[in-house]
């Protein structure tokens, strides 16, 4: 299964989505971005991949920051238009932006992405950010790839990877770790900071 079936998936699935993810930012994950984002000036060039209902980016913006949503998924680049922000369509497998960021943000994005799309998405995300920009996505530990029509009633397709095979791959794509480690009460759930090298 590729990573275009799994964005009909979304396409279809708007208003499932939207039904079944809580719409606030769990206190976790918010301090989680509270922490990371001390690095950036409030006036950082800030991208977020895969943006869906817009939780992340509004809890970023509630810190005094501006996002730059977007998503592969036309359904939810509409969805946050209809909420009267601006958004684009961005695919992580074909980054075309107009200008380059300080820091690209994808929660839970890579893990719709085969070994060879995800090689080809950080290739993508370093030439999007700026001399020492930062990636920072999650992920969710395990091993191989399945299909799954958990939540969304139709298929998608969810790869894992462990922290150590996450971090080898990275710095093997020009990025230095600056930190990674689990969430500690999302089950499963990794997260890694990414800075990008020379190379
Ligand atoms: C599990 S959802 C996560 C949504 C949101 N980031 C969150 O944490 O609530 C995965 C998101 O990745 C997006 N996505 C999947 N493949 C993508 C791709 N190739 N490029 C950009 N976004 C993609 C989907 O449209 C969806 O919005």
């Amino acid at each position: 299964m590729n990573n275009k079936e799994t964005l009909q998936t979304y396409e279809n699935g708007l208003d499932a989505y939207v039904e079944l993810t809580p719409s606030e930012m769990g206190n976790e994950f918010g301090l989680f971005w509270e922490n990371q984002l001390k690095r950036f000036d409030s006036d950082s060039n800030i991208l977020e991949i895969g943006t869906a209902t817009g939780r992340t980016a509004d809890y970023i913006e509630s810190l005094g920051y501006s996002v730059d949503r977007s998503d592969a998924a036309h359904a939810f680049v509409d969805y946050q238009k209809s909420l009267g922000k601006d958004a684009q369509l961005v695919d992580i497998l074909d980054i075309q932006v107009e200008k380059q960021y300080d820091l690209v943000i994808a929660e839970a994005v890579v893990l719709h992405l085969t070994d060879d799309n995800f090689l080809q998405a950080l290739s993508g995300v370093r030439e999007t950010l700026m001399k020492d920009g930062v990636f920072i996505f999650t992920f969710k530990s395990g091993e191989g790839e399945e299909v799954s029509t958990h939540k969304m009633n139709a298929p998608r397709y969810f790869n894992y990877w462990s922290e150590n095979e996450m971090n080898d791959i990275v710095k093997r794509s020009g990025f230095k770790v600056l930190e990674s480690g689990f969430f500690e009460k999302a089950h499963k759930w990794l997260y890694v900071t990414a800075q990008k090298t020379q190379i």
